[in-house]
């Protein structure tokens, strides 16, 4: 089995608290799965339809359609910004979702996790994460998890509520399952 998740984080900010759950839920992927952080998400111009056209399509649009479309399964790690997901992970979404018929996030296995601030876990923003990937196409996972008080849930990386990490596993391994069936169905019969 060789998978690759590819993780979109919405927190562009230094020593963000979603990065480092980003990190935790890579750390327990399985072997022969491998995850990687799209690291350019802050380059990506707002969408347009002015934009989104061969020869003015910006590079870095390409790359995102390009690395989405060749991976198994796709993971949004949201923070909550006024109740909702932040415009850099929405806008990321809305790339991969054109062109209609040919999106790159059409049917893909995808999941929802998240950290903020509150105690709730960044909860409407994993909740707009679900309905978002679904209208644009993907097949998300409706579990998510979310860390609750994230400022002080992580230590070197790792969550410190055992439970939560628990809990994170397993929807780590629900998406890997999901990707690995999606990937099954997709092989030729021989
Ligand atoms: C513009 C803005 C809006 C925010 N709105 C919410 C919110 O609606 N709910 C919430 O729990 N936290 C909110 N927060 C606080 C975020 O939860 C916190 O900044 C975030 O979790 C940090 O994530 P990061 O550590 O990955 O950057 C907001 C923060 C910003 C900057």
């Amino acid at each position: 089995m060789s998978l690759h998740v590819l993780v979109l984080v919405g927190s562009l900010r230094a020593g963000s608290t979603n990065a480092q759950l980003a990190d935790a839920a890579i750390a327990h992927l399985p072997a022969g799965v491998d995850g990687t952080v799209f690291a350019r998400l802050a380059e990506l111009p707002h969408y347009s339809e002015d934009l989104d056209h061969d020869d003015s399509l910006p590079e870095v649009a390409r790359d995102l359609r390009e690395v989405v479309a060749d991976a198994d399964a796709v993971l949004l790690v949201s923070p909550e910004y006024n109740g909702s997901l932040p415009g850099v992970l929405k806008n990321a979404v809305d790339w991969v979702s054109r062109p209609r018929g040919a999106a790159a996030i059409a049917g893909k296995p995808a999941a929802v996790i998240g950290a903020s601030g509150s105690p709730r876990g960044a909860q409407w923003a994993r909740d707009d994460g679900v309905k978002v990937l679904k209208v644009a196409g993907a097949a998300p996972l409706e579990d998510t998890v979310g860390v609750g008080s994230a400022f002080q849930a992580f230590h070197d990386g790792r969550l410190l509520d055992s439970e939560l990490d628990g809990a994170l596993r397993t929807l780590v391994t629900d998406l890997v399952d999901a990707a690995q069936r999606t990937s099954d169905s997709d092989r030729p019969a021989a």
